[in-house]
């Protein structure tokens, strides 16, 4: 269903808000929940659209779910090997499950992501890590098809620390025969947070959050009680959102370590970042100074921020430049917030913002999760009123995005 939000310009975000569980670790997370026997609890789920499609993927797969207090409960094994199209194509996430059913059930089909095709928007380091693991794979009618018997502990290297490709091989190779070691692996708290979770279901994984991942083969994997970690992404967005208006927030439930490049940029730009043990308070009296940000893996700036931090500076006092290195063609969201009046100009995966610029309200379109953030942010700022179409985009990522930002004072309906 086509969801809309009308937000009203020139206000200034005060008061308290509190960051939801991490997005990019439940997705991993409920993926890897595929792989254990027990009684698999999982607390402070956070309730957004991408949360949903995978729960009931993994229902389809013939797993008992049951939510309850916030918490979801997973018990019963595995008896599927082909998750269906109808859940798959709704999320590109879904491709998690691939390594934890090749685990389990030595045989997946699953349909390849939506719109990509291995080469332009591709797998293949998924793909090649399951190869090294003793996997075949084949490609019929749209489907990635994996095989394995068992699969054998290896050495990958992976060309990019690539988030997912990192994620799935390790799953894949927590039930393997023998020894993996996973080099040039991904950096990012998420990655931490699904070997923090294996391990509590009985995993023997080592070396997470550095570029050598050690995981040790185990015979099977049993029950746990496992709370993920806060939103870096949701933090950052409230960071920016407080920022652009020259507001002044507290944002809870935070580690401020996942938060350095954010709060760095901030700095960097003249906003106020105060960092305590587990929240951020972020304000802003004087102008927007420009800044020069390129997005990287972590623990450098984070793709998911370019958009917001480029509606925040178009309002910066002198131009400032984006590069984003990480995903091609993520620049959807300029021409929207052109239509808002910014002046940005792409050349490749740079972007120049020109700054020293009022944005008007009108009518614009979230093309995608954060795309639809950095509307809102611009929309705060703008003058009059925004209407952002297909707003659901924003729920597959923000869990009560509207109340939260109502709590800081903001003026947004939903119809
Ligand atoms: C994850 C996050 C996403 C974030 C991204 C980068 C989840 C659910 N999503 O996505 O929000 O923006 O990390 O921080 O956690 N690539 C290949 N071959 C592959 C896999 C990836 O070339 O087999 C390329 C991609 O096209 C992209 C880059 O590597 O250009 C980064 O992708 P990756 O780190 O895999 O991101 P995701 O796991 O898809």
């Amino acid at each position: 269903m086509d969801l809309e939000v009308i937000v009203e310009g020139k206000n200034r975000l005060k008061g308290e808000v509190k960051v939801s569980s991490s997005k990019n670790s439940i997705l991993p997370i409920l993926a890897a929940s595929l792989l254990g026997e027990g009684t698999r609890v999982i607390t402070n789920i956070p309730l957004i659209k991408d949360v949903e499609v995978i729960s009931r993927l993994i229902k389809a797969l013939g797993i008992k779910v049951t939510y309850e207090d916030n918490s979801l409960k997973f018990a019963g094994v595995v008896s599927e090997q082909h998750p269906p199209y109808e859940l798959v194509r709704q999320i590109r996430a879904s491709f998690l499950v691939m390594g934890p059913l090749l685990a389990r059930q030595g045989m997946v089909r699953l349909a390849l992501p939506g719109g990509c095709a291995i080469g332009t928007r591709p797998i293949d380091l998924h793909l090649k890590g399951f190869q090294a693991l003793g996997a075949s794979i084949n490609l019929s009618g749209g489907d990635v098809i994996a095989r394995a018997d068992k699969l054998t502990g290896n050495h990958v290297y992976l060309d990019y620390p690539s988030v997912g490709a990192t994620e799935n091989i390790i799953m894949a190779a927590a039930l393997a025969d023998g020894t993996t070691y996973i080099e040039n692996a991904a950096l990012e708290p998420e990655i931490v947070d699904l070997a923090c979770f294996i391990n509590s279901m009985g995993g023997k994984i080592s070396g997470a959050g550095s570029n050598v991942i050690k995981i040790e083969g185990v015979k099977e994997l049993g029950s746990c009680h496992y709370s993920p970690i806060p939103d870096r992404i949701e933090a950052g967005t409230y960071m920016v959102a407080a920022a652009a208006t020259g507001g002044d927030v507290l944002i809870k439930n935070v580690i401020p370590e996942h938060l350095k490049a954010i709060t760095a940029k901030l700095t960097e730009s003249n906003t106020q970042v105060l960092e305590e043990d587990n929240q951020v308070r972020v304000s802003r009296k004087d102008e927007i100074r420009p800044v020069y940000i390129k997005t990287l893996p972590y623990p450098g700036f984070p793709t998911d921020m370019q958009a917001q931090f480029m509606a925040y500076l178009s309002r910066a006092d002198g131009s400032s430049v984006i590069t984003e290195s990480v995903f091609e063609n993520r620049f959807m969201h300029v021409a929207e917030l052109l239509r808002m009046g910014a002046k940005i100009k792409t050349e490749g995966r740079t972007a120049v913002i020109k700054g020293n610029n009022e944005l008007t309200g009108t009518t614009v379109k979230a093309t995608d999760l954060r795309a639809g953030a950095a509307l809102l942010i611009a929309g705060l700022t703008a003058r009059g009123s925004t209407k952002i179409l297909n707003s659901e985009h924003i729920d597959r990522g923000y869990e009560n995005i509207v109340d939260k930002l109502k709590g800081l004072g903001a003026t947004i309906t939903r119809h």
